[in-house]
């Protein structure tokens, strides 16, 4: 299986950590975004990885190439099990010269995937599920030779931030997708069922991308482009059965950090008492805007 990562986005949520690293690249305990995300397309069947990159981030590539300087046995255990995850696939690249939306990094896809289905998974979100989730996706795939989408329930006010699948229940928990919405209103439709940005797409969403229009923000959207494909063929979503980590911004991360923390038995012994004298007030001795804004007005620094 092809897979397809889009990972040339700006951040812009969370700048200025992103100014000049890529967001992909931020660690989640104890390795990058990213490679959670090949790891996931490589436990799907994965044998042939396209990384949609951009200006800035360059560390994706030398992040996923083989490791000279630490490859003496048995010293950097870490980095020989990446070296043998990226042994078991081929990764390749491609660049996004701007931003232009979801739907312009994976047109950018076409001559690698050709005629083939191929997975999407974002470079910003680990889905943890078992098994794992575009394997499910795919099998799906398999039985029914259409594109399919991961959802999930998003609460109403979420919905705005969202593209929204209005369908026909077709099975527990699948749907045949009759209207696919990019960020509507909670008025505009009465689905919460948000796509999450997990797919495997079929090779004719390539004609779909060229026929639809950049949104208000001169962005392509593949929302748009499975709703003109949804118009003539099948496209189906299921229900994301697992828990989908989304690093956008800083509270995502950090709370991404924290749960994959918390998860590791030596950590939780040594993170419960952090998290348990965490209190409302303010640190009274760290430096940083508290302290500045101190020293402007002449005050004291406080003794430690
Ligand atoms: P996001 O919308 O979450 O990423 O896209 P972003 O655009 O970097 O975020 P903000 O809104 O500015 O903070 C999800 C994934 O799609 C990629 C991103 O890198 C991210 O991994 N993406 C997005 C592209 O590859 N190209 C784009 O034009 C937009």
């Amino acid at each position: 299986m092809k897979v397809v990562i889009p990972a040339a986005g700006l951040g812009t949520r969370f700048l200025p950590a992103t100014k000049s690293q890529p967001k992909e690249m931020l660690p989640v305990w104890d390795r990058p975004v990213i490679q959670y995300v090949i790891e996931e397309a490589v436990a799907s069947g994965a044998d042939d990885i396209l990384i949609v990159t951009g200006r800035g981030k360059r560390a994706l590539e030398d992040h996923f190439d083989l490791s000279p300087d630490f490859d003496e046995p048995g010293k950097f255990p870490e980095v020989q099990r990446l070296d043998e995850l990226v042994r078991r696939t081929r990764i390749h690249y491609v660049r996004q010269r701007e931003p232009l939306g979801l739907g312009d990094a994976i047109r950018l896809a076409r001559s690698h995937t050709g005629r083939e289905a191929f997975g999407v998974l974002l470079g910003d979100t680990i889905n943890v599920c078992d098994p794992p989730l575009l394997r499910q996706l795919w099998q799906r795939y398999e039985a029914r030779n259409a594109p399919w989408i991961a959802v999930e329930e998003v609460a109403e006010d979420k919905v705005r931030d969202y593209g929204i699948v209005e369908g026909e229940e077709i099975a527990p928990g699948e749907v045949r997708c009759r209207r696919l919405l990019e960020k509507p209103l909670p008025s505009q439709t009465p689905s919460r069922l948000g796509i999450t940005g997990a797919y495997v797409l079929t090779p004719e969403i390539y004609d779909a991308l060229d026929a639809t229009h950049v949104d208000a923000h001169h962005e392509l959207q593949i929302t748009d482009a499975l709703q003109r494909m949804a118009e003539t063929t099948a496209v189906y979503a299921t229900r994301f059965n697992g828990i989908r980590y989304d690093i956008g911004d800083r509270f995502l991360w950090l709370k991404t950090n924290l749960e994959f923390a918390w998860r590791d038995p030596a950590c939780r012994a040594k993170l419960r008492p952090v998290l348990e004298g965490l209190t409302d007030e303010q640190p009274r001795s760290t430096t940083g805007p508290s302290d500045s804004a101190r020293a402007r007005s002449g005050a004291k620094r406080p003794a430690r």
